[in-house]
């Protein structure tokens, strides 16, 4: 078990996340290490971002009940190849390195990413087994101009499925962040592994916070979880299957029917239809109404000049209230 990296770690959080007091004699006892090492342990867990707590007399106990993730679980409800790593730099990364023997629809999944990234250069903070954080390798015959369009309908498709399971309120940011009561609640990262002929291979990254703690370092922007949403006790084991089907017929769907219907769906969604905002674009800014997006996926804003569209990688919307 030593052999593998982390495998100490990972077994101490499969003990702790059965729930209870566990004290280093007993940890160390059944892992085959003194209870210094169980200590030292403990602190690289907490490096991740779990919060355990030490009760003299008692021993460790998680602060919150952690549900991990479960490779038999998922194999049995993920119908496209996928490899669970616990401990990752990131997702995308792991398919970026790979994608050259993956087949499209493969997925990546984490439970910590010590380099998650965001879109524009961010970090994505990734706790472990707080949150989901899933990518899915997609060869995209249309190539790459299809891709924005792509970004924004994974977007309409996640926010959709949480509607379904009872989820109220969940609203999109453009281009694609998913949002609830005007915060954050997930975030889409779509990168270019590489073109092959016409086609673009695509990876789509996605984070969604189940119930990320209520102060944590590193964050530049509102954000909220779907414990602040729900009361309903989410199984991770079951969302993230639902979201890698959820992908996997909504990019089968845009291969076969483009943005067709997806713009009505993404503008009944829109956080800020109707709503006072500012694209920045570089160093300039824009200020206007949002009226949704057109079939480009451009963001639609009504400034005193008219309506105008506006696309591309660099710009981002803030509100204007
Ligand atoms: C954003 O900035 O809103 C995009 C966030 C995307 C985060 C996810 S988490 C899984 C995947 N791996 C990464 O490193 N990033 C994406």
């Amino acid at each position: 078990m030593r052999n593998q990296p982390h495998a100490i770690k990972l077994a101490l959080l499969g003990t702790l996340s059965k729930g209870g007091f566990h004290s280093g004699e007993e940890l160390g006892a059944s892992l085959g290490v003194s209870r210094a090492a169980i200590s030292k342990h403990i602190k690289g867990i907490q490096e991740w971002g779990v919060d355990v707590h030490r009760v003299q007399g008692k021993g460790y106990q998680l602060a919150q009940p952690m549900q991990l993730l479960d490779e038999n679980t998922l194999k049995h409800t993920i119908d496209t190849k996928f490899a669970l790593v616990p401990v990752i730099e990131s997702t995308n990364q792991y398919i970026l390195d790979n994608s050259s023997e993956l087949e499209s629809g493969f997925v990546c999944l984490a439970e910590y990413q010590s380099k998650g990234r965001g879109r524009r250069g961010r970090q994505w903070i990734s706790p472990f087994g707080s949150n989901l954080y899933l990518s899915m390798y997609w060869q995209l015959d249309a190539g790459m101009a299809a891709a924005m369009g792509l970004s924004l309908v994974v977007g309409v498709a996640l926010a959709e499925s949480l509607e379904q399971l009872g989820v109220p309120g969940v609203k999109l940011k453009w281009p694609n962040d998913l949002y609830h009561d005007d915060k954050k609640l997930a975030g889409i990262l779509v990168e270019m592994s590489g073109q092959a002929g016409a086609a673009a291979n695509l990876v789509i990254g996605v984070g969604l916070n189940l119930s990320m703690a209520e102060t944590v370092d590193g964050i530049s922007q509102p954000w909220t979880s779907l414990s602040n949403i729900t009361a309903k006790p989410v199984d991770r084991n079951q969302l993230a299957a639902l979201l890698v089907k959820t992908l996997n017929t909504t990019l089968q769907d845009y291969e076969s029917f483009g943005m067709g219907e997806f713009v009505a769906r993404w503008n009944r969604l829109d956080n800020y239809l109707g709503r006072k905002v500012k694209l920045l674009i570089g160093n300039k800014s824009v200020e206007g109404v949002a009226r949704g997006i057109d079939k480009q996926g451009a963001v639609l804003l009504e400034t005193e000049q008219g309506t105008q569209s506006f696309i591309g990688g660099e710009i981002s919307l803030r509100n204007n209230e």
